[in-house]
């Protein structure tokens, strides 16, 4: 898969999430939904922060829809954090979620059908297929990193209740 392809593939299944999250039966089942697109949107922020729009911010005519993009992902993650912060039952649960959702769409549909994607294919066309390599390597190295942080909480937790 080249770069953008793969990054396509990401914001599919980002958005087959939020319709799985739209028809959940109860907030539980939401909840457990969110936890997955947020673990989906923040790799997907990570790769394209760290590996994609560095490489696609060395060339003039990609620079600034770059630094929008970068502004865009600021206030999804923020989004991100608050939701994951909300208290069980919270009402304001439902609209962030929506709101996070017209953001993620916004981005997305910008990146694929504004000017970038078109654009990259375009000018870029020779340094897809590596980049696109360089994306999965990076998408399994946070995917380790979120493991690792995991067993790290673990040990923390075996230790405050070890001694208490
Ligand atoms: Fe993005
Ligand atoms: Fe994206």
């Amino acid at each position: 898969m080249d770069a953008l392809e793969l990054l396509e593939e990401d914001h599919k299944l980002v958005m087959e999430l939020f319709k799985k999250a739209g028809e959940a039966q109860d907030e539980k089942e939401k909840r457990k939904i969110f936890r997955e697109i947020y673990k989906e949107l923040e790799t997907h922020a990570r790769i394209e922060e760290t590996v994609f729009y560095p490489a696609m911010q060395e060339n003039e005519e990609l620079k600034h829809m770059v630094l929008e993009a970068l502004e865009e992902h600021k206030q999804v993650k923020a989004l991100l954090r608050e939701i994951k912060n909300l208290k069980p039952g919270s009402e304001k649960f439902e609209p962030k979620l929506q709101v996070l959702l017209d953001n993620v769409q916004h981005h997305a549909e910008e990146e694929e059908e504004g000017k970038m994607f078109p654009k990259i294919r375009k000018i870029l066309p020779g340094k897809l297929p590596g980049l696109g390599e360089e994306l999965e390597a990076a998408a399994a190295a946070n995917q380790f990193r979120r493991h690792c942080l995991w067993r790290f909480d673990l040990r923390e937790l075996r230790h405050i209740s070890g001694s208490g």
